[in-house]
């Protein structure tokens, strides 16, 4: 009975479909065209090991995302629609570039500079993750790129001055790179001519267990943050940085998302679950881990490296089974979770919290790593 323990994991290697050899490159289709006729692409990437990413320069979109289990078998590992239509109709943000700005900014509102602006209210009475066409609904030109045998695309936009409120034209440069070792890096660029709130992520939803899964709550996460910054009912932040010890938002050691995900808990209760920014304890602004999740039927762990102060850990708590995706799968409460890196919500509204704003002359440049592996390796 040991022996065939033992050898389990290489009987269901030799079982399972044969993993295709790996082309490592860039190749494009068209994903669909716009209403007022715009063709849309769909650039799809492969790294040397097999990873397979699909990107639309309709949102900047990750429509497809693939990673190796524990016996190297590949699944798509990001939530999404297979069609352009149903990301124009209706989707929460599913694996798009956020911007302008990433979260919320209260009452829609900020002074900057003695000046008042007013931007779109798409949230309550709340601006969210940009307004009501985002960077997450427009789109972007594409341009693929290589560095050896690694691929990737930059996508460009040009925010026009006045943007669902916002002042100046923002020139924007995000960079999707697949490396050979399993990393996809982010790296965003911005210049504007005025002043201009910026903060800028990226919105994949995950499920490390692949596409057959509809529960993300016994991924196991660690946070690298001792403090938070709780919200009110709106999901604006306080101004309070709060220590995560002794609450259920202390992720400093690895422990399933599920554990106290229902706790009767003033901020779970705020977040209808987790949706908060976590401060990392790390206020470098180097390069330095932010998350690792880990899902122990796969293997597959993921670790998130940023520069940003915060992250966001949104645990699918809008997701309520009226949307169906790919494959057909309908998706469920809490099927997905976001690691969004970022400055904190509503910092344009809270002298307390780093600054958000770019200035003319200034570039805007941050960085963020998505890391696979497995326990196994
Ligand atoms: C973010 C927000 C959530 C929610 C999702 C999109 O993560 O923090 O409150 O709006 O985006 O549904």
């Amino acid at each position: 009975m040991r022996r065939l323990l033992l050898l389990l994991p290489f009987l269901l290697m030799s079982c399972s479909s044969p993993q295709p050899e790996p082309e490592p490159g860039v190749r494009s289709r068209t994903f669909g065209t716009l209403s007022d006729g715009q063709e849309v692409m769909i650039y799809q990437i492969e790294s040397p090991t097999g990873m397979v990413m699909e990107v639309t320069n309709f949102g900047g979109i990750i429509t497809r995302l693939t990673a190796p289990n524990r016996e190297g078998i590949f699944e798509d590992i990001v939530l999404g629609y297979d069609n352009l239509e149903d990301y124009i109709e209706e989707t929460p943000y599913f694996g798009a570039i956020i911007g302008r700005y990433g979260n919320r900014i209260a009452n829609g509102q900020f002074e900057l500079d003695g000046e008042t602006y007013t931007l779109a209210q798409n949230n309550g009475e709340n601006h969210l993750h940009g307004g009501i066409q985002g960077f997450d609904k427009v789109l972007w030109e594409a341009e693929p790129f290589s560095m050896g045998n690694e691929y990737g695309l930059t996508l460009s936009y040009e925010s026009p001055d006045g943007e669902e409120g916002y002042p100046g034209n923002l020139s924007v440069k995000v960079t999707y790179l697949l490396t050979a070792d399993n990393r996809v890096i982010f790296s965003y660029q911005a210049t504007t001519d005025k002043a201009t709130p910026v903060n800028l992520t990226q919105h994949s939803y995950f499920n490390l267990a692949g596409p057959s899964s509809d529960s993300i709550l016994d991924h196991e996460l660690m946070l690298a943050a001792d403090h938070f910054t709780p919200v009110d009912e709106g999901l604006i932040p306080t101004g309070e940085l709060r220590p995560v010890d002794g609450t259920p938002f202390d992720f400093t050691e690895a422990t399933p998302i599920g554990a106290r995900i229902d706790l009767d808990d003033e901020q779970i209760v705020n977040g209808l679950g987790y949706d908060h920014n976590w401060v990392l304890s790390d206020m470098s602004s180097e390069m330095r881990l932010a998350a690792r999740v880990h899902e122990p039927t796969s293997g597959r762990v993921m670790e998130v490296i940023t520069e940003e102060p915060g992250i966001q850990f949104y645990s699918g708590n809008f997701l309520d089974g009226t949307l169906t995706g790919k494959y057909g799968n309908i998706y469920a409460y809490r099927s997905g979770f976001c690691l969004e890196t970022q400055h904190f919500p509503d910092s344009p509204n809270q002298s307390t919290f780093p600054s958000t704003i770019l200035r003319p002359g200034e570039t805007y440049q941050t960085r963020t790593i998505y890391a696979f592996s497995t326990d196994a390796d």
